[in-house]
This record gives C-alpha cells, sequence and structure tokens, in this order.
C-alpha cells in the first residue's frame, strides 16, 4: 500500500472504512484507559467522527493522516477553520503540514515523517482502522514510531482477526500474537472487548473485531 493507493481511494471515495456513526467500541471501552482530559493521538485518521467525540469529552486532539483531501474533510464536517502551515519536507511532493484549529491539530503527510519534537506531548493513542491499514512488514515499523513518537502513552487499540489467506487485505487481519510481539515491550496488552463482524470481512471470511487496552509496563 503506497501513498498512491490511498490518495486514490481518498480521490475516487472509495472510504468503506470510514463510519457514519461515532465507534460504539471507542464510547464503551474508553473509560478503560482512566485517563480524563489531556491529548488524544489519533494515527492515520481519515476523518473519523470519533475525533468530534473525543473533542467532546473534553480532549484535545492530535492526528496524523496522509490525505490532505479527508483532512480537509473532517474540518468542514467539524465546521471549524483551520490554520495550515507547512512544518517539515518543504521540497518534497507532500510536504509535512500541521492543520489547526481550537483543541485539534492534524498533521497532513506520511506519519513516518512525524517526529516527537512536531507532535508534542501525547497522553493517550486511539488506533481505530490504523495498524490494520497497514501490510505486515510496515507494522513492525509503525509499531516502533508509534512508541517513540508517543513515550508509549496508554493506547485503545482495534484490530481485525481472520483468514488472511481469504482476503489479501487492507484491512488486514493483526491477529494477539501480533499485538504482543509488537508492543509486549511497553505495554500490558489487556483484551477488552471481542465481537464477531457482521457479515464477516467484506462478506468473504469469517472475522472478529478486537479492543486491546495497551497499558504502559512501569
Ligand atoms: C483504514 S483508514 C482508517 C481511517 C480512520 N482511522 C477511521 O477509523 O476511519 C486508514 C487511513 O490511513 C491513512 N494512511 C495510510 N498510510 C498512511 C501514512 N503512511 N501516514 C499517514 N496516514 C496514512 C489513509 O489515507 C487512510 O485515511
Amino acid at each position: 500500500m503506497d501513498a498512491e493507493f490511498w490518495h486514490s481511494k481518498w480521490e475516487r471515495g472509495e472510504i468503506g472504512f470510514h463510519n457514519s456513526e461515532v465507534n460504539p467500541l471507542l464510547t464503551r471501552n474508553w473509560p478503560c484507559m482512566g485517563h480524563l482530559g489531556g491529548t488524544v493521538f489519533v494515527p492515520l485518521c481519515g476523518k473519523t467522527l470519533d475525533i468530534a467525540w473525543l473533542l467532546g469529552q473534553g480532549y484535545a486532539i492530535a492526528g496524523a493522516e496522509l490525505s490532505e483531501k479527508a483532512v480537509q474533510a473532517l474540518f468542514d464536517e467539524l465546521g471549524v477553520a483551520p490554520d495550515v502551515t507547512v512544518v517539515a519536507d518543504e521540497a518534497a511532493d507532500q510536504p509535512l503540514k500541521l492543520w489547526q484549529a481550537n483543541g485539534i491539530r492534524i498533521f497532513s503527510g506520511d506519519i513516518f515523517k512525524l517526529t516527537a519534537d512536531l507532535l508534542g506531548p501525547v497522553d493517550l493513542v486511539y488506533d481505530r482502522a490504523a495498524m490494520v491499514a497497514l501490510p505486515a512488514a510496515v507494522r513492525v515499523e509503525y509499531a516502533q514510531h508509534l512508541v517513540s513518537l508517543t513515550g508509549s502513552a496508554p493506547q485503545l487499540l482495534i484490530c481485525f482477526e481472520y483468514d488472511q489467506s481469504k482476503m489479501p487485505g487492507p484491512p488486514f487481519s493483526v491477529e494477539a500474537d501480533e499485538v504482543y510481539q509488537s508492543y509486549r515491550a511497553y505495554y500490558n496488552p489487556q483484551l477488552l472487548e471481542s465481537v464477531e463482524v457482521e457479515g464477516g470481512m467484506k462478506g468473504k471470511t469469517p472475522a472478529t473485531e478486537k479492543v486491546w487496552l495497551l497499558d504502559p509496563v512501569s
């Protein structure tokens, strides 16, 4: 999945991953994060309505999203006009930009170009359809990058599990073993909820959606 894959998904409006409602797995399980207030980092955020919900709970949001079209739509749908500045990679095809308004800062561009200095302090992480959007080799790098960007802040992670031989992805299947392998040096992963995906994964194979609390090791 290169950048072009995702840009063309957004250009064509092929965004089946975008939910038209706030994710009930978020609202049901967020209280387990046990942290009121602060900044939530939402990697690969798209234009998720979950951001509006988190803002409504009093959190500040920092996000990262490749597609400027998605980021523009996110702010349009929130009804706020952001200030936009280039913050890195000025000469690149897609420079890293910061879009900000009251309580919300979104970096447009490749998350791997984002640094902890640019991102600033983060209290919590919400990964829905971010890790599962990436192929296995990239997920290894992603998990390390997320940990170093956020100082291993507590994380709510939502993954799909299904028979990967039945469908190429994305979304990819990220099984419990991989969650442990990727994060056990930094977190104690705890499974909070497991639900069958209605109709299976794109109708091709049964699938389960799992919600993990990644609690930092002390
Ligand atoms: C499956 S979608 C999930 C979006 C959002 N989390 C949601 O729940 O609706 C994955 C998103 O990641 C973005 N993306 C893919 N690769 C990226 C990268 N390297 N850096 C930043 N965003 C990326 C895509 O443009 C897409 O919007």
